[in-house]
């Protein structure tokens, strides 16, 4: 489509990925690896970024590939700044950004505390906001892409969800608004929507999850991280907005097209999780 801003080819290309120790931005960190790219990966947990750097050195195409990890809380604006000017100065600035950083806890509303919710939107939301706006006018030198990470709860609020689809929803709004203004600078932005994702931060998430949840996630299968990872990149080389892997694509169009369908069968599975409790 015209106007469309795609990525080309991943060789030689500088990538730093936020939250790339784990699960779906750790995938992403090793294909790109595997198509030549330079990729510094961001996270808190030291252990982590130092076994996800093993990983990544497995999948090194060349010599002088340039593969790193910093430590870094997105949440937190002024070690943002910092962390990412020092990763400027060492690696040069990015060609392509993607912010993977993330977590979730669902719970039934009134279980999920002021604290909860505040922290939600910080590493979503203004994690976000935090490492764009600190890249941008790097980035808008020479053009680049970002994709920010959503989720299939960043288009349909589901039961249980109700602080992180608040703030995968302001993800996605902020990338749309983005898209358009970033455009002028050669910049291409795309939100990466998954749906359930075989990933420990999943395996976290299936902790505190209410009945009622499991039963509208339930059938909707499992997607592996590196089947996200694919579809990321292929998205990116598209130019597209949204990027839904597996049954995401569908379901986007569903809820756009077919609200009523949406809620009919999240209230079927509701009743019936609810059948189950009580039986
Ligand atoms: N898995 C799914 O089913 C699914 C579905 C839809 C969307 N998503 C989204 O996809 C993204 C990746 O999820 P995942 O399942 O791959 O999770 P994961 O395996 O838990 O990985 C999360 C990554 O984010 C990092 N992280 C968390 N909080 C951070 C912070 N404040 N600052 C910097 N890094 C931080 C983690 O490292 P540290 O903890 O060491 O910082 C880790 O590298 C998230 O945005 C998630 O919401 C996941």
């Amino acid at each position: 489509m015209a106007g469309r801003i795609r990525v080309a080819s991943f060789e030689g290309k500088m990538v730093y990925i936020t939250g790339g120790s784990s699960g779906i931005g750790l995938a992403t960190a090793r294909l790109l690896v595997r198509e030549g790219a330079d990729v510094v990966i961001f996270a808190r947990g030291r252990e982590r970024l130092e076994a996800a750097l093993a990983e990544m050195e497995k999948e090194r195409r060349r010599e002088g590939q340039r593969l790193a990890w910093k430590q870094l809380d997105v949440t937190d604006h002024q070690q943002v700044v910092r962390v990412m000017e020092e990763a400027v100065r060492e690696f040069g600035a990015p060609d392509i950004l993607i912010n993977c950083a993330g977590r979730a806890y669902p719970n039934y509303f009134e279980n999920i505390t002021y604290e909860q919710f505040d922290e939600t939107m910080k590493v979503h939301a203004y994690g976000a906001w935090n490492t764009v706006s600190t890249l941008y006018p790097r980035m808008k030198v020479r053009g680049g892409y970002i994709v920010n990470t959503s989720s299939v709860l960043g288009f349909m609020g589901i039961f249980g969800y109700t602080d992180y689809a608040a703030s995968k929803f302001a993800v996605v709004g902020f990338s749309e608004a983005l898209r358009g203004e970033a455009r002028r600078h050669g910049i291409g932005v795309s939100v990466l929507c998954p749906p359930d994702t075989d990933t420990p931060g999943f395996a976290v998430e299936n902790l505190t999850k209410p009945p009622e949840t499991r039963a509208i996630s339930e059938g909707g299968g499992l997607l592996r991280p590196e089947e996200v990872a694919e579809a990321l990149l292929r998205g990116m080389r598209r130019g597209s907005f949204i990027i839904g892997p597996g049954s995401a694509g569908m379901l986007y169009r569903v809820k756009r097209f077919f609200p009523w369908l949406v809620d009919l069968f999240s209230e079927r599975a509701i009743r019936k999780a609810a059948r189950g409790k009580s039986g």
